[in-house]
């Protein structure tokens, strides 16, 4: 029955009316809280680029967790800058490394708290890329996926909860599968970075964890933005290698892809509002231009109601907060 019978603004009369029917929930329980783990002790220094986030020594990791944890954020995922840097990316399988330690730390203080660790070299290589070289300088598949399993197992006996690989190698899901098996860590699931895009909306990060490349880009692993199948059958693939979590990264700008790769898999999915979405946020809540509250409440509902059971986001905190 059409107007003037059917009327739709009847439902949404009042606050109490909207809530009993909306489709689509919020919670501190989706969230995941990436953090910065830096060298030295007692050291919180904000990220230029980042407002609101900071580096973070071990034991402010540790503090920051424990807040999230308090505000029933389930989940932090780490990334770590470490003290130097080399052409393998040998920091990242240290398992006195600062991503190891952190993740020691945070497990001892917190021990519900799900650790969740980045697992890609270029935090850790002097050139940036997200694996090891050939000497045309493009990156070698084949030959770093031996370090990504090598860095796998490092965190995991680090005490890492959940492995989320995010460099785009093809078959690494299966490499981080098969030598986390072989360690008898049977149980340890892997968040694969399915649909990784080549995206300009990485720029902050890069100098949050300070893993810009040293020259050329990453399109030669990450994906075509202009791609839809492609994303589809990244997360079929890493599915069939055993990933346990598929991502969708960027979320935003990629919402169709969160619908689709949910609707076509089933599995559990995960979205990362990346670093660039967040500070576009943020800078434009900083100039009086919008208000923050309500952009990140409406931001995060719409990648919930694209598909998303996870989010990762720099947001967290904040939105927790509003929705206590
Ligand atoms: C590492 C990695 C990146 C991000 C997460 N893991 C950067 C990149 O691929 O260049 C980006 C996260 C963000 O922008 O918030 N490969």
């Amino acid at each position: 029955m059409p107007f003037p019978q059917t009327r739709l603004r009847r439902l949404r009369a009042t606050r109490v009316l909207r809530g009993l029917v909306r489709e689509t929930t919020l919670k501190p329980s989706d969230f995941v809280f990436p953090l910065f783990v830096a060298h030295g002790v007692d050291r919180r220094e904000p990220i230029a680029a980042m407002p609101g986030i900071d580096h973070l020594s071990i034991d402010h990791a540790v503090q920051e967790a424990g807040e999230a944890a308090a505000m029933n954020i389930p989940a932090v995922l780490l990334f770590g800058l470490p003290a130097t840097k080399d052409t393998e990316g040998s920091g990242a399988w240290d398992d006195e490394g600062v991503v190891q330690l952190a993740t020691r730390a945070i497990k001892d203080a917190h021990p519900e708290l799900i650790v969740i660790t980045d697992l890609c070299l270029c935090e850790y290589t002097s050139h940036g890329h997200c694996g090891a070289l050939r000497p045309d300088g493009s990156v070698d598949n084949d030959a770093t996926l031996d370090l990504l399993a090598k860095t796998a197992i490092s965190q995991a006996h680090a005490g890492a909860d959940i492995i989320a690989p995010s460099d785009m190698m093809d078959g690494r899901v299966r490499a981080i599968r098969q030598a986390l098996d072989d360690e008898d860590f049977t149980d340890k699931p892997i968040l694969a970075y399915s649909a990784k895009f080549a995206s300009a909306f990485y720029g902050p990060f890069r100098e949050a964890a300070d893993s810009a490349p040293a020259f050329g880009d990453r399109r030669g692993y990450q994906m075509d933005p202009a791609n839809g199948n492609e994303a589809v059958r990244e997360a079929k693939l890493d599915i069939e290698e055993g990933a346990d979590i598929v991502m969708v990264k960027p979320a935003l700008p990629y919402l169709d892809l969160i619908r689709r790769i949910k609707d076509e898999t089933g599995m559990p999915l995960a979205a990362y509002n990346v670093s660039g979405e967040y500070v576009m946020i943020k800078a434009a809540a900083q100039a009086g231009l919008l208000d923050e509250r309500q952009a990140v409440l409406e931001a995060l509902t719409g990648i919930r109601r694209a598909g998303a059971d996870i989010i990762i986001t720099y947001h967290a905190k904040d939105a927790a907060g509003w929705l206590q």
